[in-house]
This record gives C-alpha cells, sequence and structure tokens, in this order.
C-alpha cells in the first residue's frame, strides 16, 4: 500500500460499538470511529444483517438502471435532509462529494470561481484540495484548479471583499474539523447565507464530517438555522460502507445534464441498502439526542481537564464532535494514550479530536477522559524535567 497514512503500531482485528481489539486481544474505547465513519458504532446488527441480505440479492447496479434499494435510500435522505435539498449525486467520498459540489455550482451560474476558508479541509483530490488550505497538502501538486481561493473563516467582510462577477459559490464546513474543531461565532453562517443570496451565489456546506448526528443535530447547520444550496455528505452515511452524497435543490441539480457527471459505483444497492439501514438506526435508537447529551457529558468532563492542566489552551466542540487545544504537538500524545487502550485523533499540530461512535457508553468516556488526564500529566512532566530551567 503507498506510503500515505501516519501508520500508528496497532492491527485492529475487530469492533463492536465503541470498542475495538487488535491481534492481542486488547480492547481499546475508540474516540476517532475511523475518522468519523464508524458513528453508529463497528458492525451495528442491523447494518451486518442489510448488508448481508443485500449481498446475496444484488451487490452492484450501474444507476444507468433503476433499482428499488437506492430509491428507498433515497426517499429516506431526503425525508432527512434540509427542506429544499432533495436531489442527490450519490458517489464514494467525501472529497467525491465536494468534486460534485464544485462542479455543479460551475455548471449551475456558468462562473467558474469558488470562495473556500482559511484553515479548510475539503478532501485531497485535484478539486477537493484546490479547496483544501493547508499548503502541505496542496504545495507539492500544483498548479491546482484555478480560480478557487480563501478568505479568513469568521470574518463577513473579508467575504464581501472576496465575491467578484465571477464568484459561483462560497465552500465552507459549518465547523471545521480537520482544522482544529472550529465552531463559528453565532451569527456568521446566518450572515454568510445572507449574503450569498444578496450577491446570488451558492452556498455551499461541507457536512462530510459534522453530519448525520454528529455534532448534536442531524446537520450541524441546524444549531444555526440555515439552510444551504449544496450539501456535501460521506463518512457515517453507510454504517461504515464508502458513500458520499451532494445533495442540492432541484433547479440546482437539474443543470446537471446526462454525462455531466458520473462514477462507476454511484449508488450500488450494496451501499444503498446498508445507508438505508443506517438512516433507520440513527432515528430508531435517538443517536442524534444521545450525540447532544453525551456531548455535553464528554465536553464537561474534558473542560475539567482544562482547569486541572496548564498544557490545555481550550476544549472546543459540538456533540460528539469535541477537541482539545494543547501548547505542543500532540502526535505523541495519540500514541500514548493508544498504549492505554484508547484512540483518538490528531487535528492539526496542537488538537487532540474525539470523534467517538454515537453509542458510546458514559463509561467509556470516563475511561477516555481519565487516560488523557494521565498522558497529559506524564507529557508536563516531561516538558518540567527537559525545560533548561531545571
Ligand atoms: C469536512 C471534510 N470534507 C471532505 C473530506 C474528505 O473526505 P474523504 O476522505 O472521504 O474523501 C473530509 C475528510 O476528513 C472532511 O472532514
Amino acid at each position: 500500500m503507498a506510503n500515505v497514512f501516519a501508520k500508528k503500531p496497532i492491527v485492529i482485528e475487530r469492533g463492536k460499538g465503541a470498542l475495538v481489539w487488535d491481534i492481542n486481544g486488547k480492547e481499546y474505547v475508540d474516540c476517532t470511529s475511523s475518522y468519523g465513519v464508524a458513528l453508529l458504532g463497528h458492525s451495528h446488527p442491523k447494518i451486518v444483517k442489510a448488508v448481508c441480505e443485500q449481498a446475496n440479492r444484488l451487490i452492484s447496479c450501474h444507476a444507468g438502471f433503476y433499482n428499488e434499494k437506492r430509491t428507498e435510500f433515497l426517499q429516506k435522505l431526503t425525508s432527512i435532509t434540509p427542506k429544499g435539498l432533495d436531489k442527490a449525486f450519490l458517489s464514494n467520498s467525501g472529497a467525491e462529494s465536494v468534486e460534485c459540489a464544485i462542479k455543479l455550482a460551475r455548471k449551475f451560474s456558468s462562473k467558474p470561481e469558488i470562495i473556500a476558508v482559511m484553515g479548510a479541509f475539503h478532501g485531497k483530490t485535484m478539486g477537493a484540495l484546490s479547496a483544501t488550505w493547508d499548503k502541505r497538502y496542496r504545495e507539492p501538486f500544483q498548479p491546482l484548479v484555478p480560480e478557487i481561493k480563501h478568505v479568513p473563516p469568521d470574518n463577513l467582510d473579508k467575504a464581501r471583499e472576496a465575491i467578484t462577477d465571477r464568484t459561483a459559490a462560497f465552500l465552507i464546513e459549518p465547523i471545521r474539523g480537520e482544522g482544529g474543531i472550529r465552531v463559528p461565532p453565532d451569527g456568521y453562517l446566518q450572515g454568510l447565507r445572507e449574503l450569498c443570496n444578496e450577491k446570488k451565489i451558492l452556498l455551499i456546506f461541507d457536512e462530510v464530517q459534522t453530519g448525520f448526528g454528529r455534532t448534536g443535530r442531524l446537520f450541524a447547520s441546524q444549531h444555526w438555522g440555515v439552510v444551504p444550496d449544496i450539501m456535501c455528505l460521506a463518512k457515517s452515511l453507510a454504517g461504515g460502507l464508502p458513500l458520499g452524497v451532494t445533495v442540492a435543490k432541484d433547479d440546482i441539480m437539474s443543470k446537471f445534464k446526462v454525462g455531466d457527471h458520473s462514477t462507476t459505483y454511484s449508488g450500488s444497492p450494496l451501499v444503498c441498502a446498508a445507508a438505508s439501514s443506517a438512516i433507520d438506526v440513527l432515528l430508531e435508537e435517538h443517536l442524534v439526542d444521545r450525540a447532544a447529551t453525551l456531548g455535553t457529558y464528554f465536553k464537561t468532563k474534558l473542560s475539567g481537564l482544562q482547569n486541572k492542566h496548564k498544557a490545555v489552551k481550550e476544549v472546543r466542540g459540538l456533540g460528539l464532535m469535541l477537541g482539545i487545544e494543547v501548547r505542543f504537538d500532540v502526535l505523541h500524545t495519540v500514541l500514548k494514550t493508544a498504549e492505554r487502550g484508547v484512540l483518538i485523533l490528531d487535528a492539526g499540530r496542537n488538537v487532540l479530536r474525539f470523534l467517538p461512535p454515537l453509542v458510546i457508553e458514559k463509561e467509556q468516556i470516563d475511561k477516555a477522559v481519565s487516560v488523557v488526564d494521565c498522558v497529559l500529566e506524564e507529557e508536563e512532566n516531561e516538558r518540567a524535567s527537559s525545560s533548561p530551567t531545571n
């Protein structure tokens, strides 16, 4: 396999709920959900059943033919998406859902320019990468897609200044994930919506990480009551199977004509069966409310660490999308917590990120917090003993 992933020295063999086990039988509380994918928990029995049944019936069916599982999923999906967003293109990943949104915005408006924000992460295919901010990801692959530019986040004046008569759309994550779990100030997304309306440009929300209940609302944009024109979804949508979805208002999606966009795997029955079942699980098990309640519990506990450890600068996030910003590089910290049986993610250089499955139990949260507490203490002691004043 290409050497593009920062590997951890763990071979994961199986998972159940918020727990995974390695090949030696060691148990871990998984606060990564495989980067937000295992939102319903690992190997949820209803997803397993849906996948097995569908695998026995029909695995692939090109979108050039109709398929009932695909229709069933699309009906359920558009019954939960924000009002008006009821036409979907199905792909296989987050980056693809963003690629589709960029192409759609250009086709709809007949204009080329896309505005994104500094600190954004939208994926690593060429279009999505052009909207991603981090220069480590971008620079080796220049030239990127032209006319995609960045403005400072949370600043409506800068957004207004950047819009020209060539602008097709403003693309933004409602809460920046890879960029360090950054929640916008109240009023910003509403202001952006008004600005896009005034300037007649499209507003695209990338809810690949925040969508599907992660933040304690079905979609993070609902915290602020803002409906975009196009929304990108992926990660957890199909209970762990690869699925990207770009949803848009009918008049926008209808600008795509036959042949304008496609992917061979679009809407495979297997993935649609999993995704249809995933929506059932999310609603039947009231997981969105659970994310809100447990998110408050988790965040309160993490905030307790801020009072205890000088190294903690800030605790941020909504629902079960949480981050702790610390005063040092966290790459080693995530390895140390893994050694103690808790998997967490980094976000940028100095943010510890928690994206646990929404089915995580309180005791598992307690364990995660107590391990992070110990590791922070260790990190602080190590730094104190190696400081030149000692
Ligand atoms: C907000 C956001 N958009 C897009 C992507 C890209 O998704 P994928 O890795 O499935 O291509 C990610 C992945 O982390 C993401 O967090």
